[in-house]
């Protein structure tokens, strides 16, 4: 299944990117193919002026729009989810996450505002009419050491978040899958009928 890593930092390096990525390998691992979306690599007049007809801008929004699932991760900004994120999700059509699962992440510096995902940015992707939001995955800066060689490595009770959410969202995977399979069957279904007509 097709997998979007949709990123809502504005910095590079970014911690929460370096997240998205651990959690894209685990996924690809298992089968799935992903591609990557930064939204700061947009076109910054294109994207303020959500001008949708421009080709780079075009083209992310099929990005969205081609995907089964999209993992969805922001740093937090003063107590909630990045603008560079929502100038992006503003720019989506009404029902631009129509049948998608969303995975959100976000990294902050410190717990205080960790309920930022579930205050904050889950109302925003409800609003984009998702198939399912799965449980959020909070980690601060601290709990992501990153090593030059190993990359980055989550304290464990970070690393037990990650294991879920991949488990889960791989498991759901399986179940969009099964629902796209039986939708082409009953699609050939017809055509079948008629050949033996
Ligand atoms: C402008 C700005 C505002 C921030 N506001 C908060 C905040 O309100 N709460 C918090 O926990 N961390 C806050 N942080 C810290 C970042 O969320 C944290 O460093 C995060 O891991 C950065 O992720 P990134 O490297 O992917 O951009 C802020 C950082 C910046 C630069």
């Amino acid at each position: 299944m097709n997998v979007l890593l949709l990123g809502g930092s504005p910095s590079a390096p970014s911690t929460t990117w370096r997240l998205q990525q651990l959690v894209g390998a685990r996924l690809a691992a298992l089968g799935h193919r992903t591609n990557a979306l930064q939204v700061r690599d947009l076109p910054a007049q294109a994207l303020l002026r959500a001008d949708t007809s421009d080709p780079a801008i075009a083209e992310a929004v099929a990005l969205v729009h081609e995907a089964d699932a999209i993992v969805v991760g922001t740093p937090v900004y003063k107590a909630s989810f990045s603008g560079v994120l929502k100038v992006f999700l503003d720019l989506l059509p009404q029902d631009g996450l129509a049948g998608k699962l969303v995975l959100p992440l976000a990294t902050g510096g410190s717990q205080s505002h960790m309920l930022a995902l579930d205050y904050a940015l889950r109302p925003v992707l409800a609003s984009l009419a998702p198939r399912h939001i799965l449980p959020s995955i909070y980690a601060t800066a601290a709990q992501l050491p990153w090593d030059p060689d190993k990359g980055v490595l989550p304290v464990s009770v970070i690393g037990a978040r990650i294991d879920a959410g991949v488990e889960q969202l791989a498991h759901e995977l399986e179940g969009a899958l099964l629902r796209k399979a039986a939708g082409s069957l009953s699609a050939l279904a017809p055509a079948s009928a008629t050949l033996h007509a």
